[in-house]
């Protein structure tokens, strides 16, 4: 059975699961979502196909929304999703799910695990609301812990129902969204670089919106942003900033992952 994962990954969490599960899956097939987001449409004609993202802002980055939208596959491929976050995951593979099923197919199987936090972001009162309505935080488990039982389900095309937050999470979540993502998108147009920056340009090959090109040597930002922190969290001299970042926050990368790996624009 042939398996194809697609992945986005900013600070390389879902680009370490997804490598550990296509290990498990027995399979070479991985290909990065940014690569490849510009075609008019995705054809996959695998058997198998799975989605590895973060949870941005209680829902879908828009670059996988986007992906999903834009996937074409041949009859009843058996589709399965993991949405990587810090404890919210909000319904976003319901949201996988809705998309899928108005192109005639379906969310197979959607898990969550957890992850180490990538956003440097002060948390702000609707960050505190939602979370207060999630009981189901708590009992999270990380995808090493997941890894197993995930394998399992997919190699016996099981069905597993999109895993969620509470109802009341959800509920407030989708709304908050649609607002989130809007000030993501200009995000970077706040973005502030420091004479640390050394005009490097690995800001510039890692963003995958293509949203960064340098002048002369200074970083400049359009306003096509994710805000997925791939700029700030690969700076080798940590040298942007924003002015909603958390005071003395540090950097993360996760540890199994390089910069190399995440390079889009060669
Ligand atoms: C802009 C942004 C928004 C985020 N929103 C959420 C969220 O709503 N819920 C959550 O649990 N984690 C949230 N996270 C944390 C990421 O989902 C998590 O750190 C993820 O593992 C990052 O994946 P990556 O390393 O593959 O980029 C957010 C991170 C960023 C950068």
């Amino acid at each position: 059975m042939e398996t194809t994962i697609y992945y986005f990954s900013a600070t390389g969490n879902s680009l370490d699961f997804a490598k550990k599960l296509a290990s498990q899956l027995k399979t070479k097939n991985l290909q990065a979502i940014p690569e490849i987001i510009e075609n008019d449409t995705i054809q996959c004609n695998s058997d198998r196909i799975g989605i590895i993202f973060p949870v941005y802002a209680w829902g879908l980055p828009r670059i996988v929304n986007d992906f999903i939208e834009k996937l074409r596959f041949r009859a009843n491929p058996y589709i399965f999703a993991i949405a990587g976050c810090v404890g919210i995951p909000g319904k976003t593979l319901k949201v996988i799910q809705n998309i899928l099923q108005k192109n005639y197919a379906d969310l197979d199987a959607g898990f969550v695990i957890k992850t180490p936090c990538s956003s440097l972001a002060k948390k702000n009162i609707l960050d505190d609301i939602i979370i207060s309505l999630d009981r189901k935080k708590k009992h999270l488990k990380t995808g090493d812990e997941r890894l197993g039982e995930i394998v399992s389900v997919i190699n016996k095309s099981n069905a597993h129902k999109p895993e969620t937050s509470s109802a009341l999470a959800n509920y407030f979540g989708s709304i908050f969204h649609e607002h989130a993502t809007d000030f993501f998108r200009k995000a970077s147009l706040d973005f502030e670089v420091s004479d640390k920056c050394t005009g490097c340009g690995t800001c510039v090959r890692v963003c995958p919106k293509a949203n960064i090109i340098l002048d002369g040597n200074t970083p400049k930002f359009s306003d096509n942003c994710e805000f997925c922190h791939a700029c700030i969290q690969w700076c080798p001299e940590f040298a942007i900033t924003h002015p909603n970042f958390t005071p003395g926050k540090e950097q993360y990368r996760n540890p199994n992952v390089r910069v190399k790996d995440l390079v889009v624009n060669a």
